[in-house]
């Protein structure tokens, strides 16, 4: 008799039953923030970048937040395109009660109650400048821009938001926010907080989404973070969480899986990624080409982001995951 391997890796994946039973992580459509676009004007217009994404105008809302509810998705975040004569140097519009994204919020609550509203807080979709803060004499003020974000978070918080999700990067933002939100009565908001969010040539295509890729002066980089480090990530969630974060998140997603990880595996917060439009775009657009099978790298792809240690991820293709995993 030959030495026999008593080990062998390939029994527990011999049969789908036993697969089943191993199977450490699933995907659920409850796992997945939808994100959408609403822009001014009364027609659905595609992304160009994004193929299969569009801005949908303030009368295709409701219908979102339906489609949502019957796949099982929680929650939809929402980015607004408003129009640019709407734009200046510090982003009034953003703070306007009734401006798009506070219409669009309210849309969505009163069509389907039951799902979660996401707004962003971040001025860049409203600055002439394409930049998430105020640029004084060439820099973003950090301190000035955080009242303008409390601004924005108390109009949306107004409107019905569920989860404010400050994507700006600004120091201090979440302590100022969630202040101002004890302080105005409002203790039940969830912030979610875009933590660890680099500043990355992945959010090209939401740029063009939201209309602020043509007027964006300079780049984010004093305020985003640098893509080669890691270890600054887990001291900007441990602030975050300090000043009163519920849920943090890592962004992009993909790319910072290490960083998903080691954010999970220190501080065991609800955490999220956000796939975001660049990782879509190259998904589709190698799809689109017949050289990867679309779905199935999405799905691997969404898994995977569970297996790192995700609670939930925001992506674009949350609608057809979350069909495939219906009818599976
Ligand atoms: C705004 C914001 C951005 C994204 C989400 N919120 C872009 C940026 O910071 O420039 C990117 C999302 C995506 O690429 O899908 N601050």
């Amino acid at each position: 008799m030959t030495s026999f391997p008593t080990t062998r890796m390939r029994r527990t994946r011999s049969q789908p039953w036993a697969r089943d039973l191993v199977r450490q992580n699933q995907l659920a459509p409850s796992d997945l923030i939808w994100p959408i676009f609403v822009h001014e004007g009364s027609e659905i217009e595609a992304v160009t970048s994004m193929p299969g994404v569009n801005r949908l105008p303030l009368s295709e809302v409701a219908g979102a937040a339906r489609t949502a509810r019957d796949l099982g998705l929680p929650a939809i975040a929402l980015f607004p395109k408003i129009d640019d004569a709407k734009k200046d140097v510090s982003g009034s519009e953003a703070a306007n009660p009734d401006n798009l994204v506070c219409r669009a919020i309210h849309e969505l609550k009163s069509a389907v109650p039951e799902i979660g509203v996401m707004a962003d807080v971040a001025l860049d979709p409203f600055t002439n400048t394409g930049q998430d803060g105020l640029l004084v004499d060439g820099k973003i003020d950090n301190d000035q821009t955080l009242d303008l974000l409390v601004a924005q978070s108390l109009v949306q918080v107004g409107a019905g938001c569920d989860i404010i999700a400050p994507s700006d990067m600004m120091d201090g933002r979440i302590g100022h926010i969630r202040n101002a939100l004890e302080n105005g009565g409002h203790t039940d908001t969830l912030i979610m907080s875009y933590a660890a969010k680099y500043a990355s040539a992945f959010y090209g295509p939401f740029r063009d989404a939201v209309g602020s890729s043509g007027s964006l002066t300079g780049d984010k980089k004093t305020y985003q973070m640098d893509p080669a480090n890691g270890d600054e990530a887990l001291r900007e969630v441990a602030l975050d969480i300090e000043e009163g974060a519920d849920m943090v998140m890592i962004k992009p997603g993909q790319p910072y899986l290490d960083i998903v990880m080691r954010v999970k595996q220190r501080f065991g917060m609800p955490t999220f990624a956000y796939q975001v439009s660049g990782e879509y775009a190259m998904i589709r657009a190698a799809g689109d080409q017949g050289w990867i099978d679309t779905d199935a790298v999405m799905l691997e792809s969404l898994l995977a982001f569970k297996r790192a240690g995700c609670d939930g991820v925001l992506s674009y293709f949350a609608p057809r995951a979350a069909e495939l995993l219906q009818s599976t």
